[in-house]
């Protein structure tokens, strides 16, 4: 039998058990210790985002910045319909009204020319989902976004170290949100940051954080007891994830250049199958440096997507497609709406194949290759 080739592999860096038991020896396990310190520092200096949380994950970061906006019953927050749950539920928890724009057919991000039609009176934010890695065109968005006087919020869940005109992406908006995911590059289990770039959000950030309450000063001995003085949960991670991410973080660059390096050959060894007119390959536009989060294949629809995958896995190799999108999915229908036809979302959301890309693949990238080619030219 074929070795199997899944879809991910979670990388270990080996160094994630040493720091997990010095966490363990200082007795540090609830939040907020020397290793998450040490993760925000990290991340700050990595992202230049003037502040950084770390959170259970991406979905608890969205959350927190849905509720630094002050999200209410009756505000709208535009967004791609082609992206994860959280994107949305984070902004429909609070009552917001989700509405949809169409991706662009390059990067499959939000098209940024089809936002200012789909603000109304009662828009409040603009969600960016950075796909693959591959950012969203931030200039003109922030731009859209100042002169209607809305907010910025990044759903970078799939971007650490990939940039947007040298800007980590994450870092452009009012706040920003990352995943440590065991699925994304640099990984915690589960895991995420927000990242906070208006510095006007910080403080309350801090209560959001720990519940809602002001522990913060009281740690610091600036108040003599600490109480609940705004609305939060718990949001911040033990020390056993942060204790696990930090060696990960700093192993980013070599992760994402080993990565980076399967994508490439990807990307070259199927450009023939482009140019033949069989698939499409990632676009990735010259203001965006990526960090090979996704390598995607979007086959041309004279081919049966479902058929293609039951082949490759009949030789043991797990592809998979992505997202169903938000739009027409039951609580999509109930909390959002179109701002006009998502015409690309529903031709991507069909035709769009993940193929397997993680560390330690190696020659693993050929076989998948040459089976592609196989399927397809027969
Ligand atoms: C675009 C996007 N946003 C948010 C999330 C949620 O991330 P997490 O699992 O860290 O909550 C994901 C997860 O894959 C995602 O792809």
């Amino acid at each position: 039998m074929t070795e199997e080739i899944p879809f991910n592999l979670p990388y270990l860096t080996g160094e994630e058990l040493g720091s997990i038991s010095d966490a363990h020896k200082k007795g540090q396990l609830a939040g907020n210790g020397d290793y998450t310190k040490l993760c925000h520092e990290h991340l700050e200096s990595f992202t230049k985002s003037k502040k950084a949380f770390l959170t259970h994950s991406c979905t608890a970061a969205l959350e927190m910045a849905a509720l630094l906006l002050d999200i209410k019953q009756g505000d709208e927050v535009i967004m791609p319909s082609y992206t994860f749950v959280s994107t949305a539920n984070a902004f429909a928890l609070r009552g917001a009204t989700i509405v949809w724009v169409d991706i662009r057919e390059d990067t499959l991000n939000i098209d940024e020319e089809k936002i200012e039609a789909a603000i109304t009176g009662n828009t409040v934010a603009i969600v960016v989902v950075h796909y693959a890695g591959v950012a969203a065109e931030m200039d003109k968005i922030l731009s859209i976004a100042q002169t209607s006087n809305i907010y910025v919020v990044e759903d970078a869940a799939q971007g650490v170290s990939a940039y947007y005109k040298e800007k980590h992406l994450g870092s452009m908006g009012h706040l920003g949100c990352l995943s440590f995911h065991e699925t994304k590059n640099v990984i915690s289990g589960e895991g995420g940051a927000l990242l906070v770039n208006d510095e006007n959000f910080i403080d309350r950030a801090k209560l959001i954080w720990e519940k809602g309450t002001n522990r913060e000063s009281f740690s610091l001995g600036l108040v003599e007891k600490y109480e609940w003085v705004d609305l939060g949960s718990s949001y911040l991670p033990g020390e056993i994830i942060a204790a696990f991410l930090y060696p990960q973080l700093k192993k980013t660059k070599s992760i994402t250049d080993s990565r980076l390096a399967i994508w490439n050959k990807y990307k070259s060894q199927l450009s023939d199958l482009e140019k033949s007119g069989s698939l499409r390959l990632p676009i990735i536009p010259k203001n965006c440096t990526h960090n090979a989060h996704l390598f995607y294949i979007i086959l041309k629809d004279v081919f049966d997507r479902r058929r293609f995958i039951a082949d490759m896995l009949k030789s043991s190799i797990n592809c998979v497609f992505h997202y169903t999108p938000l739009h027409s999915s039951p609580a999509g229908l109930k909390y959002g709406r179109v701002s006009e036809e998502l015409i690309i979302t529903e031709y991507i959301a069909k035709q769009l194949i993940r193929l397997p890309i993680w560390v330690g693949m190696g020659l693993k990238a050929d076989g998948v290759v040459s089976e592609i080619k196989k399927i397809i030219n027969q």
